[in-house]
């Protein structure tokens, strides 16, 4: 089961992300975004006993583009339920999730053979450069058809994401 994030997901949201991820950054990068009020989609990911994954989506802009960008980030599900197709079950619920609240597109840093099934295409192709010098793995969906056509740019996440670069 997929839903949104409530209150009492809070502290399990951070233990999934403390296990998934090597260190506590993403589950303290999450708990900054959701203080600073930017977790603008917030899902879980439920089995019959307890929550397993969680998915974040917070506003990225471009310089002098007025579209309604958000970066996928984080994502996470229990070391002990990966490869059983919860990832992507938070992913395509949370791209529907964006698509439903009128984003025009959703950035992901991530590996280049996981995203692209999703929709996903490098970020290069559309002339978007990113912060962390990346190139595949920083990849773009228009959830708006052909929004991103003539515009080009550096995509800026929050300043939450300073502390994890
Ligand atoms: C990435 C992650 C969320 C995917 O969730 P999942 O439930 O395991 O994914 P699914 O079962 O839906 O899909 C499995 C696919 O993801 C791939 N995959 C899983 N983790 C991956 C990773 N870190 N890099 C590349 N591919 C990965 C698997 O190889 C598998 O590919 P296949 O379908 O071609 O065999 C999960 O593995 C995870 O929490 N990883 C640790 C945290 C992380 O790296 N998050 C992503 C960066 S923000």
């Amino acid at each position: 089961m997929i839903r949104p994030e409530t209150q009492t997901d809070t502290s399990l949201v951070h233990a999934v992300h403390s296990a998934a991820f090597p260190t506590t950054a993403e589950a303290d990068l999450v708990d900054a975004l959701r203080a600073n009020d930017h977790l603008v989609v917030s899902l879980v990911a439920l089995d019959e006993v307890q929550l397993i994954g969680h998915i974040a989506f917070s506003p990225v802009t471009i310089e002098g583009v007025e579209l309604v960008g958000l970066g996928l980030a984080p994502v996470a599900v229990l070391p002990s339920h990966q490869g059983q197709g919860f990832g992507g079950q938070l992913i395509r619920a949370g791209l529907e999730a964006c698509r439903e609240l009128g984003v025009d597109y959703v950035v992901v840093l991530g590996h280049p053979n996981y995203y692209p099934r999703f929709g996903y295409a490098p970020a290069s192709t559309y002339s978007l450069d990113n912060e962390y010098g990346a190139g595949d793995e920083f990849m773009v969906i228009e959830l708006t058809p052909r929004c991103l056509a003539g515009h080009s740019g550096l995509v800026q996440y929050g300043d939450e994401f300073r502390a994890l670069a």
